[in-house]
C-alpha cells in the first residue's frame, strides 16, 4: 500500500520526509519520491526501487533544500513500477504537486476529458489525472480547486498536495484511504499512518472521509467538502512503533483479516457499473466469451483453493466445465488445451515459480491466459495475455487472508460476466447476486466483530494433535483452505475431507475428543453433512459447525456452532472463511507460534 508523508515547518523537509517514508516501508512499495518547495520552485526526485536509491540520489535529502515537502512510497496499481509512474506527480507547469494513496475508479473517463482539453500525460497512473484536474480547477484558491476535484473523482484516496503560489501551506484530503496529521514543535506533518510521525508527536488527528486540512508551520485548519471550517479533536497515541506499524493490531495477519471488508469492496466496486459487471481488462469480446468451452484454473496454495471454490461458481452460473489444477502438477501433465480453452492463473505475488511456469507452458501452445494477480507489474501480470488485478494491497503476513478473499471476488465477477454473456443466468438472479455481493463487506465486518467468541473456542484446542475439516461442494473447498490456515500457522496436523469420503478411511482416525470442523453453507446439502457430523460425533469427536443462520437443525450434531449471515449460495466462502481464519489465528497465538512468519514458509515461492 502506498505511503504518504508531508512536512511543513522550520526545519529542512527532505530528511524528515525520508525518515517518515522509512517508517512506512513495512506497508510494501516498489518506488519512492519526494517533492520539496524551496520558496521559489517545487523540486522533485523520484525513483524505482528501495528508499536507499532515493537517499543516494538526494544525498540524504541535502540536494533538495526547503522547509515544505511531500513524499511517497508507491505500491503500483495503475501502471507498472517505474521512475515515471512513481509519485509525486506534477501538473504540466510544475506549480501543483500531488501524492496519492488509493484508486481513482473513473480515471480513464477523467483522463479522456482532460486530454480533450489539451492536457498531456506523462505517466500511466490514475494519480496524474488529479494533478491536471486540480490545475484545471485552480483559480488561485486551493481549497476551492480541491473540493471541485473531490466532486469529480470516484474511488478511494488520500492526497498530499502543494501549490507553488501558496508557499507555507500543504493540503491533505482523504476518502476511504487512511490519513493522519499531527502538529509538533518543529512543524506540521501528514502521513498515511502513525509510525511516520511518532518521533515528533503522539497527538494526531485522524482525517475522516471527505475532510480537508490546510497545514502551515504553526497550525492545522480542517474543512468539510463544503469548504466550511470544522473542529476536530486530537487523539493521543499510546502504541509503540512496533504496534503502530500494525495499526494497533497485535499481528499483521489480524490487521489483514480486518482489512478484508475494505479490499473486497475495492475489488468489486470499480467493476460494478449500472447494474452490470464491467471487466475492461478482460480483453475478450462477447463472442470470444461465448466460444470458451473449457476453463482451467491453475494456482498454488490458497490461490488454488479459491479456484476449487470458483469451479462450482463457474460451472453453476456459466455452465462451463472447469478443471482446477495445482500449478506444479499442471505444468508436467501435458494438459489438453485448444483454441476454445481459457486458462486462468491465480496468484497473489504474481511470481510463484510453478504458476509462472504453467503460464509459459500454456502460452507456448498458443492458448489464451488470463492472470488474476495482486502485484501490479509482476511476472505473471506481465506475461499473461490479460490481467485482472485484485486490489488487496500488499500482504505482509505469510499466511494469506485478504488476498485470498479478493481472489474469490475477482472470480465471482468473472463467472457472473460469463454467465450474463452466455445467457445462463436470469436478469433477476444476476441483479440479486450483485446486491448480495455489495452486502458482503458489511457481513464480513459483523463476523470479524465476533472474534472473542472464536478466541475462547480456539483456546480449548491448543493441545489438539489432529483437526479435521469436512464439507461438501463449496464447503469442501472452504474446508481445504481452513485446514491449510490452521496447519501452516499453528503446526497442528490437519486435513480436509469431502464429508462423504470420511467413511472410506478417515473415520478410523477419529478418537475421543478429536476436533472435527464441519462447514455447512449449501442448503441442499445440510442434511447430508449433518449425517456425517453424527457419524463422527458418535465416535467421540467434538464437532464445530460453521453454518448459515437459520440452520438450527445442525445443533443436534454439533457441540459448538458459528452462524454466518445469509448470502447467495455461491458467495458463502467469503463469509464462512472469516471465523475459520480467526480460529487458526487464535490457536497459533495461543500456542505462542510466530503467526506472521511461520517456520519453513515463504510469502512468495519463487523456486520450484
Ligand atoms: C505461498 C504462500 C501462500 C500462497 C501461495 C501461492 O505458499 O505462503 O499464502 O497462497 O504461496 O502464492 P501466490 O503468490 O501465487 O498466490
Amino acid at each position: 500500500m502506498c505511503g504518504i508523508v508531508g512536512y511543513i515547518g522550520g526545519e529542512q523537509a527532505a530528511p524528515i520526509l525520508l525518515d517518515g517514508l522509512a517508517k512506512l516501508e513495512y506497508r510494501g512499495y516498489d518506488s519512492a519520491g519526494i517533492a520539496v518547495y524551496n520558496g521559489e520552485e517545487i523540486r522533485m526526485v523520484k525513483s524505482m526501487g528501495r528508499l536507499k536509491v532515493l537517499n543516494e540520489l538526494t544525498h540524504d535529502g541535502a540536494t533538495l533544500p526547503g522547509t515544505a515537502g511531500i513524499g511517497h512510497t508507491r505500491w503500483a496499481t495503475h501502471g507498472a513500477p517505474s521512475d515515471t509512474n512513481a509519485h509525486p506527480h506534477f501538473n504540466e507547469t510544475g506549480s501543483i504537486v500531488v501524492v496519492h494513496n488509493g484508486i481513482i475508479e473513473n480515471y480513464q473517463k477523467l483522463k479522456q476529458k482532460l486530454i480533450r482539453r489539451g492536457y498531456e500525460f506523462r505517466s500511466e497512473t490514475d494519480t496524474e489525472v488529479v494533478a491536471h484536474l486540480l490545475d484545471y480547477y485552480y483559480k488561485g484558491n486551493p481549497l476551492e480547486a480541491i473540493t471541485r476535484m473531490m466532486h469529480q473523482v470516484e474511488g478511494s484516496y488520500a492526497f498530499g498536495i502543494m501549490f507553488q503560489d501558496h508557499p507555507g501551506e500543504i493540503y491533505a484530503v482523504r476518502k476511504d484511504s487512511p490519513l493522519i496529521v499531527g502538529h509538533a514543535e518543529k512543524g506540521s506533518l501528514i502521513a498515511s499512518d502513525v509510525p511516520a510521525v511518532l518521533k515528533y508527536t503522539r497527538s494526531v488527528y485522524f482525517i475522516e472521509n471527505e475532510e480537508i486540512v490546510r497545514l502551515t508551520q504553526d497550525e492545522m485548519v480542517f474543512y468539510n467538502i463544503d469548504e466550511e471550517e470544522i473542529d476536530k479533536e486530537p487523539v493521543t497515541i499510546e502504541w509503540d512503533v512496533n504496534a503502530a506499524e500494525k495499526g494497533g493490531y497485535e499481528h499483521f495477519m489480524l490487521k489483514e483479516m480486518y482489512e478484508q471488508p475494505k479490499v473486497v469492496r475495492d475489488t468489486f466496486s470499480p467493476r460494478l457499473k449500472n447494474g452490470d459487471v464491467v471487466i475492461e481488462e478482460l480483453g475478450m469480446s462477447d463472442e470470444e466469451i461465448r466460444e470458451v468451452r473449457k476453463l482451467y484454473i491453475v494456482a498454488c496454495g490458497s490461490a488454488y483453493h479459491t479456484g476449487m471454490t470458483c469451479k462450482y461458481v463457474f460451472e453453476g452460473l456459466a455452465r462451463i466445465p472447469v478443471e482446477v489444477d495445482l500449478a506444479s502438477e499442471f505444468r508436467y501433465r501435458n494438459p489438453i488445451l485448444d483454441e476454445h480453452t481459457l486458462v486462468i492463473i491465480v496468484s497473489q505475488s504474481g511470481e510463484t515459480a510453478d504458476s509462472l511456469a504453467a503460464l509459459r507452458e500454456v502460452k507456448k501452445r498458443g492458448v489464451r491466459v488470463l492472470g488474476i494477480v495482486n502485484v501490479v507489474g509482476s511476472s505473471i501480470a506481465r506475461e499473461a495475455d490479460n490481467v485482472m488485478y485484485t486490489w488487496a494491497g500488499p500482504e505482509i503476513a505469510v499466511a494469506t487472508t485478504k488476498a485470498y478473499s479478493t481472489q474469490l471476488i475477482a472470480q465471482y465477477l468473472l463467472a457472473l460476466k460469463f454467465a450474463k454473456v452466455r445467457g445462463t443466468i436470469s436478469d433477476v438472479e444476476f441483479a440479486g447476486m450483485l446486491e448480495d455481493m455489495e452486502r458482503l463487506p458489511e457481513q464480513m465486518e459483523m463476523l470479524l466483530s465476533n472474534k472473542e467468541r472464536v478466541q475462547r473456542f480456539a483456546n480449548r484446542y491448543l493441545a489438539a494433535r489432529d483437526v479435521f475439516f469436512i464439507g461438501r461442494g463449496i464447503d469442501y473447498a472452504i474446508s481445504m483452505e481452513s485446514s491449510l490456515k490452521l496447519k501452516e500457522i499453528s503446526y497442528i496436523h490437519s486435513e480436509a475431507y469431502a464429508a462423504g469420503e470420511l467413511k472410506h478411511g478417515t473415520i478410523s482416525l477419529i478418537e475421543e475428543g478429536t476436533l472435527v470442523a464441519a462447514v455447512l453453507t449449501q442448503e441442499d446439502l445440510f442434511k447430508k453433512t449433518i449425517s456425517n457430523m453424527l457419524e463422527v460425533k458418535t465416535r467421540g469427536a467434538c464437532v464445530l459447525a460453521v453454518t448459515q443462520v437459520g440452520n438450527t437443525e445442525v445443533e443436534k450434531a454439533a457441540d459448538y456452532v458459528i452462524y454466518i449471515p445469509k448470502t447467495n449460495r455461491y458467495f458463502t466462502n467469503s463469509l464462512a472463511i472469516i471465523p475459520l481464519q480467526l480460529f487458526a489465528y487464535y490457536v497459533s497465538i495461543g500456542k505462542g507460534c510466530d503467526v506472521d512468519k511461520p517456520r519453513n514458509l515463504a510469502k512468495s515461492v519463487t523456486v520450484e
